[in-house]
């Protein structure tokens, strides 16, 4: 038995003396017990699993059945992802690494090959969270740098606030394909959304942002919150625990400014950022409050 087994076993045994009789185990870690996955694996069992006892059992159960409990529903929601590091820029660092070669998302021939990870400071207080990146992001490297982009620094500003103080990620970290693409962008479906989720999320988790900024219904979707965003917005949701409010994506923006001047809509997601300001405890002069009122 490897060192990593004959550990996990002891410290199992241990906790079933204490009288714990139950515990959760990550999806693949039987199969890495089992054998079904190779040694390496196991590395990741190393590090005992947080254990949670789902109920107090009157006897000591044996090992096996142990082992064969199903981890809880929220643990296997969760979806995040192992990564190395001792601090969160070395671990975004891993989760980056990770996302490159990322096979869910690579496999998928709907999406294209260059992955863009996010961008900003891995201590910031406020997260904002897109859908995919487009061309412009493709071609950099990095989310919302195009005409949305420069829309979202707008509003980030207009808050009092630096882009280089938040951080910036997409729910989908390639940028969907289509025929005859030249710089054409278009949403992710919910399949590909769900090949990235499990990046995204950990990022939260690494990152915990007092509050998450989703950026259209799409954003909103992948992060577990359905509805358009007229029926989302103007009120906190919730991510992991973390305060989460959704509203409009600049590209929504940029569309109505197009059709003609786009105040009720700017005015709609400017009043969602008052109440992130709110909730960050943000300085918020009289001027900002009056923001984009029509006259
Ligand atoms: N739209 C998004 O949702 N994300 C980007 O990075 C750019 C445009």
């Amino acid at each position: 038995m490897s060192t990593a087994k004959s550990l996990l076993k002891q410290h199992l045994q241990q906790r079933q003396l204490q009288g714990k009789t139950h515990i959760a185990l990550r999806p693949g870690t039987m199969d890495r017990l089992t054998g079904a996955v190779r040694e390496p694996a196991l590395r990741e069992v190393q590090k005992p699993e947080p254990m949670k006892p789902l109920a107090a059992a009157p006897a000591a159960a044996p090992l096996a059945r142990i082992l064969s409990e199903p981890p809880p529903a929220e643990t296997k929601k969760a979806g995040l992802l192992e990564v190395g590091g001792s601090t969160i820029e070395e671990k975004l660092a891993a989760l980056r690494a990770m996302a490159e070669t990322w096979e869910p998302a690579l496999s998928m021939a709907s999406l294209r090959k260059t992955m863009v990870f996010a961008v900003g400071n891995p201590q910031a207080s406020l997260m904002f969270v897109g859908e995919a990146p487009g061309a412009e992001e493709e071609k950099l490297r990095e989310p919302f740098v195009g005409p949305a982009g420069q829309k979202l620094t707008a509003i980030i500003k207009a808050m009092g606030l630096d882009r280089p103080q938040v951080y910036i990620s997409n729910i989908c970290k390639f940028r969907p394909a289509m025929d005859n693409q030249g710089s054409g962008n278009r949403k992710p479906t919910p399949e590909e959304m769900r090949a990235c989720l499990p990046f995204v999320l950990t990022e939260i988790s690494l990152i915990a942002p007092k509050v998450i900024v989703a950026l259209g219904a799409t954003a909103a979707e992948g992060l577990g919150i359905p509805g358009s965003v007229g029926g989302l917005r103007g009120k906190f949701h919730s991510t992991q625990g973390i305060p989460t409010m959704v509203t409009y994506h600049p590209s929504y923006l940029l569309r109505e400014e197009k059709m003609g001047d786009g105040i009720r809509a700017k005015r709609q997601v400017w009043e969602d950022m008052l109440k992130v300001m709110e909730k960050l405890e943000l300085p918020i002069s009289a001027k900002q409050r009056g923001y984009f009122q029509a006259k």
